[in-house]
């Protein structure tokens, strides 16, 4: 089969397509006929070499959706034939999703419902996953809640704004001026750019946030902290200082909660993935793909990733 591997660490240019055996599906394992795969920010973090991996050379990707065409010993919940989806794979021990078949464990996977493309299953589930925890899981989010999602156009934003709009709460985003028709489409009540001087006031204006789904922490977490609501819970995804202070002054007056999180320490990615699956199913929540590319333009897409505008995901089609 083919796969897209880096056989060191480094820029997009160590990503390379070989042609490597079939494996067999162990004990509590499935082989996965790969359709799509997803393109996410983290597959460059081990390709870095920023985050670890066992060893080298490594598939790249986690993400996928496809078809079961094997399943291993003690398999019971799933069969050959079956429509799946599955994330939280390509990291330490578990090879990645950007190849033509993949293996992955029985919990880490759901059934992908016929109404649900497999490039929109790809596209789901690592981003869905870190929306649910985030909201679900960690915030608690609430009918009726201010919910404020940085990055709304982005792969976990444009999910989250969905997610919470379908949890009843009232939905404020920020996203490049290009992207705000398309995120109130999705069900953002109000968006903002995030390249605004007076940022702050405008979203305090609207809104004191009861949960923020922050992408960009270190750089954001002294405004989030000061427009928050009193018991507001502050979660954040990501970050580009890990040595960034946390505003005490700003957090302590408002009993505010902040959550640092990895979507790679869900308990049960399956249960999560299930119940995105309903959401996609009835329209609740649909990830849109801006663009899908071939194995052999993997570099392209992870570079596309990290530097291009879009609204959406990026998808990798075997
Ligand atoms: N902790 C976890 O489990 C977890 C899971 C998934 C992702 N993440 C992290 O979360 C972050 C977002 O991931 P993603 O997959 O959504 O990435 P993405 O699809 O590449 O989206 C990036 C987004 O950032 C926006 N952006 C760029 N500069 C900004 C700024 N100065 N202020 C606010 N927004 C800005 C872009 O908006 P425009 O295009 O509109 O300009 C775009 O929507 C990444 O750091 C990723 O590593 C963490």
């Amino acid at each position: 089969m083919r796969a897209v591997r880096y056989h060191e660490h480094g820029g997009p240019n160590v990503l390379q397509v070989d042609e490597i055996d079939d494996q067999d599906p162990g004990q509590g394992e499935v082989r996965i006929d790969v359709e799509a795969a997803g393109v996410n920010p983290v597959d460059t973090y081990f390709r870095t070499g920023e985050y670890p991996v066992d060893s080298l050379p490594m598939i790249s990707g986690s993400d996928v959706a496809g078809v079961v065409d094997a399943v291993g010993e003690g398999v019971e919940e799933f069969a050959v034939g079956d429509r799946v989806f599955a994330t939280g794979l390509g990291n330490l021990g578990r090879q990645g999703t950007y190849a033509e078949a993949v293996i992955a464990p029985v919990d880490a996977l759901a059934e992908l419902p016929e109404a649900v493309s497999f490039s929109e299953g790809a596209a789901m589930s690592l981003v869905g996953v870190t929306a649910w925890q985030a909201f679900v899981y960690h915030a608690g989010l609430e009918p009726g809640e201010a919910c404020l999602v940085q990055s709304g156009s982005g792969g976990v934003g444009h999910v989250a704004v969905q997610l919470a709009d379908a949890m009843g709460a009232r939905v404020l985003t920020t996203a490049s001026e290009t992207h705000h028709d398309h995120l109130r489409d999705l069900g953002a009540d109000a968006v903002f750019d995030y390249r605004r001087d007076d940022l702050e006031e405008a979203v305090a204006d609207v809104a004191a946030p009861d949960v923020i789904l922050e992408t960009i922490t270190n750089e954001y977490f002294g405004m989030d902290a000061r427009i928050a609501a009193t018991g507001g819970r502050i979660v954040g995804i990501g970050n580009t200082d890990s040595e960034a202070a946390v505003p005490m002054s700003a957090s302590k007056p408002k009993d505010l909660r902040f959550q640092m999180m990895t979507m790679y320490n869900t308990p049960d990615i399956g249960e999560a993935l299930s119940r995105l699956a309903y959401l996609a199913e009835t329209g609740q929540v649909v990830p849109e793909v801006a663009r899908t590319y071939d194995l052999d333009e993997a570099a392209e897409a992870q570079r596309a990733v990290l530097e291009g505008s879009f609204l959406g995901k990026l998808v990798l089609t075997p």
